[in-house]
């Protein structure tokens, strides 16, 4: 039994790479695990400072998170904004990191470049709100990708100096959770290894998506006129459809399509159809869960409420041992 952590910014809709990367994970997790599960709108703020639906992203994230099965009587489902007590422990956080080590940050350095009109201090601090999420429970566990690894070992720096600083042995270092080989890579329908939001429409396949956008979506993925040789090696846009078909379809189906890409005798319109009509076939059961839970805000209320009950259980115990630490005593 482990104290772990997981935050996702809320961007819009989640597609198949959400899914198979870290949803479909934490629903293990949560079995035997103390998870927290949150919705980093603070952090949206870096990148997307504007109102502009940003309620509306956040109960998108929730509805998806709950139609995949994440279970709010097992794991705590809250939003960042909701639990104040991170921004404390970020305020405290920010008093003990050195402008220096924040700049040197590969994330900063690249969203400096992507929006040189708005480099805000919270871009630079990103790396210690991030660091108050996962301690204010005092987590051990973080499962992220690659592209957060360095925010970690931030994060332990940061443990380490606050623990030396005061004496104590308060926090203790959190690492990445590594799913291993249960981490199924969705590649992109463009070609490219990721599928990622970042990367275009067209590149993933959302969970709302009408079956009519997503079968034209399938069709239009890059393929070429088809393979020349026999056994010829596959170009990484081919071998990304048959990772994509591995995925969502049977095994028969990718033995019939591998033979027939074999024998020079594949019909890449043939395996878009089917490709289409199994990923239709995954996706409609949680359409279907997500609509009807966008509808019903009692009940996204009733959970909110109890995450945050939660979360907030944990924050504010942490957080009175830490003033304590610190020195901030009550008269
Ligand atoms: N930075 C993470 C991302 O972009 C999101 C995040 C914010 C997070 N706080 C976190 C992830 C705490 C894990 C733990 O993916």
């Amino acid at each position: 039994m482990e104290t772990i952590v997981s935050g996702i910014r809320p961007t819009g809709n989640l597609h198949l790479g959400n899914h198979f990367g870290a949803i479909r994970n934490f629903l293990k997790l949560q079995e035997d695990n103390d998870c927290y599960f949150f919705i980093a709108d603070y952090h949206s703020l870096t990148t997307h400072p504007k109102p502009q639906d940003l309620h509306g992203n956040v109960k998108r994230v929730l509805v998806h998170y709950l139609a995949a099965g994440l279970d709010p009587d097992k794991a705590t489902l809250y939003v960042q904004s909701q639990l104040p007590e991170t921004a404390e422990l970020y305020l405290l956080l920010n008093m003990n990191a050195y402008l220096g080590e924040l700049q040197r940050v590969a994330s900063f350095k690249e969203k400096a470049r992507q929006q040189p009109d708005n480099i805000n201090v919270g871009l630079l601090t990103y790396p210690t709100l991030m660091t108050a999420d996962v301690i204010i429970h005092r987590a051990t566990k973080v499962p992220v990708g690659k592209d957060q690894q360095q925010h970690l070992e931030m994060a332990r720096n940061f443990v380490n100096r606050f623990n030396r600083m005061y004496e104590v042995d308060f926090f203790p270092e959190p690492f990445a959770y590594n799913f291993g080989e249960d981490l199924i890579k969705i590649p992109g329908l463009d070609g490219s290894t990721k599928m990622g939001k970042s990367e275009g429409e067209a590149n993933a396949i959302y969970f709302v998506e009408d079956p009519k956008v997503i079968r034209k979506k399938i069709m239009r993925a890059v393929t070429d006129s088809g393979p020349t040789e026999m056994n010829q090696t596959k170009p990484q846009y081919i071998e990304n459809l048959f990772n994509l078909l591995r995925v969502m379809s049977s095994p028969d189906t990718v033995e019939y399509f591998d033979d027939q890409y074999n024998k020079c005798e594949i019909r890449y319109g043939d395996l878009k159809k089917q490709l289409a009509e199994d990923v239709i076939k995954f996706v409609t059961p949680y359409r279907e869960k997500i609509e009807a839970l966008w509808n019903d805000e009692a009940y996204l209320q009733k959970v909110v409420k109890q995450g945050t009950e939660k979360a907030h259980a944990s924050a504010s115990k942490t957080m009175n041992e830490l003033r304590k630490i610190i020195g901030f005593l009550p008269f």
